[in-house]
């Protein structure tokens, strides 16, 4: 097994607010494998970005503070260096030459009043010294391998003169312009329209191979996540519910909020009445619930879950869950035979609004093929 490039311990990214202490990451750990994609799924507010922004060292301080027993061990050229301790100095160099992101929304990442071009040449200076000429060949080359069209006029144009689509073609290039170990894109395709979105996961795939670098992708998305990502983590609450490889966690659920998810989403070759849905919404950082924080919304939780937190259960290598039916699997069997567990006017013992996690059609009839779909259907590649 190789070594991860990227192994996150015991995360806890905390806030303070007006209204008290946000504990957005609360315990987060996972790791990332060389030349691997891991997706990072959960509803709104699990805490995804935050993950994602503490990797990068980006969270504003104050109100945000990464707590000094959290690791975020990273593989890099000087060996593994703990990214949570090292200078800010040191965490440029790594941001501008082994981990790169994307974000959402390309138009707010791109500077309106310089050329493309010019973006992807001061990464490619600042980072590997380019000359100027040198630079700009090279930002061409770049945009000519995230398919853009005639780049060499195209490298002299404004964000605005682009796209949304080519736009996030220019962050990819931008990113990719230092050659990273490891990218991190939070929702890159979520502000695109379906076809767009599938060539852009198709152009993350082709340069995963070329540049043989590690992703971590963090998507609401299941369908994406089918699609492109070889191992998956399901957060909640700020916190990892489960963890495994792609196929295992979606053919075989063991947490019932990855349950929950799979079952708000429209599958594919399966006729269904109405979708089921997870009640409740997703509580507040400030107040999580005690026990399991997942209790509130959860068909199949007992005295002991409101009570007590489940640790992330191994159970088999590589496959986690949070969640005391691990030892208790016949309660999951009882509460199936008598209520069926998730339904479609939702669990037992959840109240509130109904959310699924991505818009989901109230009645939903799909006739063919693996895996499954959420809303769009076409995210993939
Ligand atoms: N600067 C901040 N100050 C206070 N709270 C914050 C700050 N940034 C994030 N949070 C809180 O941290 C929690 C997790 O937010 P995060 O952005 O990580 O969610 P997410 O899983 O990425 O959700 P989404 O799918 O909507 O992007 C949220 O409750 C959010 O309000
Ligand atoms: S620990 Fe209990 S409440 Fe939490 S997910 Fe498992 S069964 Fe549901
Ligand atoms: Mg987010």
């Amino acid at each position: 097994m190789p070594e991860p490039i990227l192994q996150v311990e015991n995360l806890r990214t905390y806030f303070r607010t007006d209204a008290g202490l946000a504990r957005a990451v609360d315990g987060v750990s996972f790791h990332v494998n060389p030349g691997e994609t891991l997706g990072i799924v959960g509803e709104s507010g699990s805490g995804k970005s935050v993950t994602a922004l503490s990797v990068m060292r980006l969270i504003p301080r104050p109100p945000g503070e990464i707590h000094a027993d959290s690791r975020i061990l990273f593989r890099g050229d000087r060996g593994v260096e703990d990214l949570v301790r090292v200078s800010e100095e040191r965490m440029r160099h790594i941001r501008g030459n082994d981990i790169a992101m994307i974000f959402q929304e390309p138009m707010t990442s791109l500077n309106p009043v310089f050329t493309v071009g010019a973006q992807i040449m001061e990464s490619l200076r600042l980072h590997q010294g380019l000359n100027k000429r040198d630079a700009r060949d090279r930002a061409i080359e770049m945009l000519r391998l995230v398919g853009i069209p005639i780049p060499e006029q195209r490298v002299d144009e404004y964000p605005h003169q682009l796209s949304g689509g080519m736009r996030q073609r220019v962050m990819i290039a931008i990113a990719l312009a230092c050659d990273p170990k490891l990218l991190i894109a939070d929702e890159p395709t979520t502000a695109l329209d379906v076809t767009i979105q599938a060539q852009i996961l198709e152009l993350l795939n082709r340069l995963q191979e070329e540049f043989g670098m590690s992703i971590i992708l963090i998507t609401h998305d299941l369908g994406v996540v089918a699609e492109t990502c070889d191992r998956v983590i399901v957060m909640y609450a700020g916190q990892v519910f489960e963890e495994g490889p792609v196929d295992d966690l979606f053919h075989d659920p063991q947490n019932p909020y990855t349950e929950g998810l799979l079952k708000s989403i429209p599958r594919l070759g399966e006729r269904v009445e109405r979708l089921a849905v997870i009640p409740g919404v997703v509580p507040s950082p400030i107040a999580w619930p005690t026990g399991c924080r997942f209790h509130e919304r959860c068909p199949y939780g007992w005295e002991k879950t409101e009570r007590e937190e489940p640790p992330l259960f191994e159970i088999a290598p590589g496959r986690r869950s949070k969640c005391w039916l691990v030892e208790n699997p016949e309660r999951r069997e009882e509460i199936r035979r008598q209520t069926g567990g998730f339904t479609a006017k939702g669990a037992l013992t959840g109240t509130g609004a109904a959310t699924p996690i991505a818009g989901s059609p109230d009645d939903v009839v799909q006739e063919s093929g693996e895996p499954p779909h959420a809303g769009s259907g076409e995210g993939g590649r």
